[in-house]
């Protein structure tokens, strides 16, 4: 398969992108950080992956997200799939006193995934096939008070997948919107870890089956969608109180 992965140096994207390569998968991966770029490649290529183009790209600059889809597109010659993995974890504390710092979790987490989705929405709609699969999280499920700025944006996000993929059924094209729970990864450095967290490579495996039995909504590990529905259930009057 011929796939394109955006924020490939994530944790959870760089395990994905091994599975991917031991299937000798065609990659084209896009990222941020040339150097940590250039060393997945060295990695992927070890592993199996029978070809990997690379662009370096900074994802809060809209500008360059159509011409980043053509470039991968033109490498890969069909996107088969489309994986989406970039985000931040902002302090919501900070946020709250300062908007230019919430501003920039949303674009990054929320408004910049809007963009690409857009470009790779037109290429696969022109294309007539592909699967797009997109990050975003359980927080987005309810604004809880220790990360509502975070989780806004993903639920932006999630919203949004829920219409393009009605959108796009009749171009058949496939849309995945992959929810993780807690993942021992970069961006969770800073937390104590306990039960309910998991691995990126846990994540990478579910985000691969996915993608074959053409998911919907996945949650994962699983008993995250349990865990949702007994937060979703709790009144808002008690719920307000809720510091979690
Ligand atoms: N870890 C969790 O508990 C958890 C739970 C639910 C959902 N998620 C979601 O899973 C996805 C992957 O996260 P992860 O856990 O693998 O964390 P991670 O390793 O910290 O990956 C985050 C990636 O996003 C990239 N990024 C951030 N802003 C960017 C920008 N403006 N332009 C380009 N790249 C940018 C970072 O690039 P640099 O390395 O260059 O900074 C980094 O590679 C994210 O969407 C995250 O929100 C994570």
């Amino acid at each position: 398969m011929n796939i394109m992965i955006v924020g490939a140096t994530s944790a959870i994207a760089t395990a994905t992108a091994r599975l991917f390569a031991e299937r000798r998968d065609h990659l084209f991966l896009i990222a941020r950080n040339g150097e940590r770029l250039s060393d997945l490649v060295a990695d992927l290529k070890v592993r199996g992956a029978q070809s990997v183009g690379t662009l370096t790209l900074d994802f809060d600059d809209f500008s360059t997200h159509l011409s980043a889809v053509t470039e991968a597109a033109n490498f890969l010659q069909q996107i088969d799939v489309a994986l989406l993995c970039h985000g931040v974890l902002p302090d919501q504390a900070a946020g709250e006193e300062n908007f230019k710092l919430a501003l920039n979790a949303i674009n990054t987490n929320g408004i910049s995934v809007i963009s690409l989705l857009t470009a790779i929405a037109q290429r696969l709609r022109t294309q007539g096939t592909g699967t797009i699969a997109v990050i975003t999280s359980v927080a987005g499920m309810r604004g809880r008070q220790p990360n509502f700025i975070y989780g806004a944006a993903k639920a932006l996000v999630s919203t949004y997948l829920q219409g393009m993929r009605g959108r796009l059924y009749e171009h058949n094209v496939h849309v995945i919107d992959i929810r993780p729970g807690l993942v021992d990864s970069p961006m969770t450095a800073r937390f104590e870890k306990g039960l309910l967290w998991t691995t990126p490579e846990v994540v990478a495996k579910t985000i691969v089956s996915s993608i074959t039995k053409k998911k919907h909504t996945v949650y994962v590990p699983g008993y995250w969608r349990y865990i949702m529905l007994l937060v979703n259930a709790i009144p808002e009057f008690i719920f307000k109180r809720l510091k979690f």
